[in-house]
């Protein structure tokens, strides 16, 4: 039976990722942590701790006291709330791996990290962008996603710690709203076409990124760590995607089940920038021969399950 440690639990990923890891391996063996107190539906849904992860001690104490053999590490600052704060981007996103990854060497944990398609900058090939390519990130955030799929290949060679990750495109997803991203405009479009028919975007009509629902993300973390380690090439920062998304396609589909449903636009020039550094659709055949991933959800079908739970207030 594995035993896991999650933290950064309480954001976009981990509101999903807590409660699937609790039906695989039982609710005891799964503690959730973040910085934050979380509401009690969170806290006591299973075992949680406040856990600040850029303090290695509280870190070190914790993984001394819960066991678990495998740390899921999801405490981050996101791109646009990075570029507001470089500082805390770069301490928050650092430290935070560094104490993981030094616990994990000394108390033989595996660690789960997600990288992201902002770890790509101008000069990466945008259409398709290969799994190695030229990796030089314009934002705060993607220079820590390089560093960290660095650090974490590091830990593995140098010290045999079995760390692994995915780079993630925009992650879509009802429940827990995303931490401040560039791509956030995927999930607001969906609340703001039911609740008012209409739909300001930051970003301008064509702007394409690379975009997942998130049951797929969640296939993708759980798939990637349970692989044959023997078949994998590329341990850190696997390209994945499920689709390719722009301001404009998305609402025609939502038109499809909102018909009056409109959008305009009034561009954020700091997000923009932002998604016009990053690639336009990502080449995830890697993470397809390595671990036989593949996503279930294409814009169509993700558009149907997001308005029926978000209908039904989930
Ligand atoms: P989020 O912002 O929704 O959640 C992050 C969580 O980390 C929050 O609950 C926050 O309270 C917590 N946190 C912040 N500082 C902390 C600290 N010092 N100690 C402990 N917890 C702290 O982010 P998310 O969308 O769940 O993303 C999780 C990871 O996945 C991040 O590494 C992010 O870069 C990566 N990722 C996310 C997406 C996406 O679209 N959501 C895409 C690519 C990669
Ligand atoms: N959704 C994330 C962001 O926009 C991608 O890493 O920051």
């Amino acid at each position: 039976m594995k035993r896991i440690l999650i933290t950064g639990a309480g954001g976009q990923i981990g509101s999903w990722l807590v409660p699937r890891l609790r039906e695989l391996y039982g609710e005891a063996n799964v503690l959730a942590t973040d910085v934050r107190h979380l509401g009690s539906d969170f806290a006591d849904a299973g075992p949680f701790q406040v856990l600040d992860a850029t303090d290695a001690k509280a870190v070190g104490e914790c993984v001394m006291r819960h066991r678990p053999d495998t740390v899921y590490h999801l405490a981050a600052i996101l791109s646009a709330t990075g570029e507001k704060d470089p500082q805390l981007a770069w301490h928050v996103n650092m430290a935070s791996l560094e104490a993981v990854l030094e616990v994990a060497r000394e108390q033989h944990c595996a660690v789960f990290t997600p990288s992201s398609i902002g770890a790509f900058g101008h000069d990466t090939p945008k259409d398709p962008t290969p799994q190695d390519t030229i990796m030089r990130p314009a934002t705060m955030y993607g220079i820590t996603k390089v560093a960290g799929e660095l650090l974490c290949d590091y830990y593995h060679t140098r010290y045999g710690v079995d760390t692994r990750g995915v780079r993630f495109p925009g992650l879509i997803s009802y429940g827990a709203p995303p931490g401040g991203g560039t791509t956030d405009w995927a999930v607001d479009i969906y609340y703001k076409a039911l609740s008012d028919g209409r739909y300001t975007c930051f970003l301008g009509p064509d702007s394409q990124l690379d975009m997942m629902y998130m049951p797929d993300a969640i296939d993708a973390l759980i798939g990637v760590m349970e692989a044959d380690a023997d078949r994998l090439q590329h341990r850190n920062a696997f390209n994945v995607t499920a689709m390719q998304l722009t301001p404009t396609g998305l609402a025609a589909e939502i038109r499809k089940h909102i018909p009056h449903f409109e959008i305009d636009f009034e561009v954020d020039p700091v997000r923009q920038a932002i998604a016009d550094s990053w690639p336009d659709r990502i080449d995830d055949s890697a993470a397809r021969e390595e671990w036989d991933w593949s996503p279930s959800f294409d814009a169509s079908a993700m558009t149907v399950d997001m308005l029926e739970h978000l209908n039904h207030n989930d």
